[in-house]
């Protein structure tokens, strides 16, 4: 089996699907790898090193598409590439399946087996594979830093002889993965971390991180049994407003995560709130790409508002692309390793298993 991979576009995506570390796994599971020339040199890895390792390094990137059993990508090829590939070939990455509706089924039509990570399924079994998770894990943790970095005050209280630092107040909106991470990395820095979510079981688990839960009173529990959050009613939403409009007078940081699947992000920090906040607050709106949780979010821009910034990037792993590559490799080669028959050195594509199921396109 030939698996392969070819540099991404960098300008817009940093990270990489095969590091040395897993280019190994591979090959000693039976593959054989490709890659394109220069594929990890902005990450500070040469050829040689995957070379060293049996990788074949090609500069032709059409020869290496077509030769490939199997493709693993973070997005979708643009539609030069697409148009390389051919019936039987399996490409494996994070595709938008929502936004790229179109272009897929046009894949799948070529009978190409189409896997998009973004839909595997929360269960244990699938935890190693979790690209979602381990990318929102870095995501929430570079926010904190990125959003710390532009507040012009200290973060932890500070009793000197020349008078007291206060702490900072954080607010964490949406407490998944990303908003846990943050509320931990908050906390370590020193600041007093506050999070509210429209999921009643994420109370506990802010918690047990020593943030200070939220609660939207006298509203009903909005949880998917899939443990997603499904879209707030407009009661939900005004009492949430009540809450978060009395909050934010007194928060110096926001760091916005919230999110339902599918849909556009909900905007929970209305325009009056951010009038409201003190001039030096930031908010970091990780939420931006999907349309912001924010009334004022420009992706990849800072607005002020009042003296109030308002961050947000279009990729903010692109900061820690070296971590962000290390965890997304180790989970694309968990999912391979799930899809390979090694005895028949195939790929078995076999729809009794959930994680291949709910991940291929169909
Ligand atoms: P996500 O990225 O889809 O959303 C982020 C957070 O925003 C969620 O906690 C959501 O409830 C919250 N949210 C949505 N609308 C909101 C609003 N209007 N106001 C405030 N908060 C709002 O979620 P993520 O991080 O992917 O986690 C979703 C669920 O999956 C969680 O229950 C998590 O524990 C679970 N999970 C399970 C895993 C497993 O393997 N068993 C692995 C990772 C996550």
């Amino acid at each position: 089996m030939k698996i392969a991979s070819i540099s991404e576009n960098i300008k817009i995506e940093k990270r990489i699907s095969v590091t040395p570390e897993i280019a190994k796994k591979y090959i000693s599971l039976g593959f054989e790898v490709s890659l394109s020339e220069n594929y990890g040199n902005h990450l500070g890895i040469e050829d040689k090193e995957y070379k060293d390792l049996g990788v074949s390094i090609s500069k032709d990137e059409k020869e290496i598409i077509s030769n490939a059993d199997i493709i693993i990508q973070l997005g979708l090829f643009d539609d030069d590439k697409s148009s390389l590939l051919s019936e039987n070939q399996t490409y494996i990455g994070v595709l938008n399946p929502y936004e790229n509706k179109d272009k897929l089924d046009n894949l799948v039509k070529k009978n190409i087996n189409i896997f998009s990570l973004e839909l595997l399924p929360r269960i244990t079994r699938a935890q190693s594979m979790d690209i979602l998770s381990s990318q929102a894990n870095l995501a929430g943790y570079k926010a904190v830093v990125e959003s710390f970095a532009n507040f012009e005050k200290a973060i932890p209280m500070m009793m000197t002889a020349a008078g007291t630092i206060p702490a900072a107040k954080v607010l964490v909106v949406g407490a998944g993965v990303a908003g846990l991470q943050a509320i931990a990395t908050a906390k370590r820095m020193g600041a007093i971390v506050f999070a509210t979510d429209v999921r009643m079981s994420s109370k506990e688990q802010v918690e047990s991180l020593g943030g200070k839960f939220l609660t939207v009173s006298g509203a009903e529990n909005l949880e998917t049994d899939g443990g997603y959050a499904k879209e707030a009613s407009e009661d939900f939403k005004m009492k949430q407003e009540e809450l978060l409009s009395e909050t934010l007078k007194k928060i110096d940081i926001v760091i916005c995560t919230a999110l339902i699947p599918g849909k556009k992000a909900p905007v929970v920090i209305k325009e009056d709130m951010i009038n409201n906040m003190n001039p030096g607050s930031i908010i970091y709106d990780l939420a931006a790409i999907q349309g912001g949780n924010t009334a004022h979010t420009k992706v990849d821009e800072i607005v002020e508002k009042n003296g109030v910034k308002i961050m947000g990037e279009s990729n903010i792993l692109n900061k820690l692309p070296t971590s962000a590559s290390n965890l997304y490799a180790k989970n694309v080669f968990n999912f391979v390793s799930n899809l390979y028959d090694k005895e028949n050195k195939k790929i078995n594509i076999s729809l009794e298993d959930e994680i291949i199921d709910k991940t291929l396109i169909k």
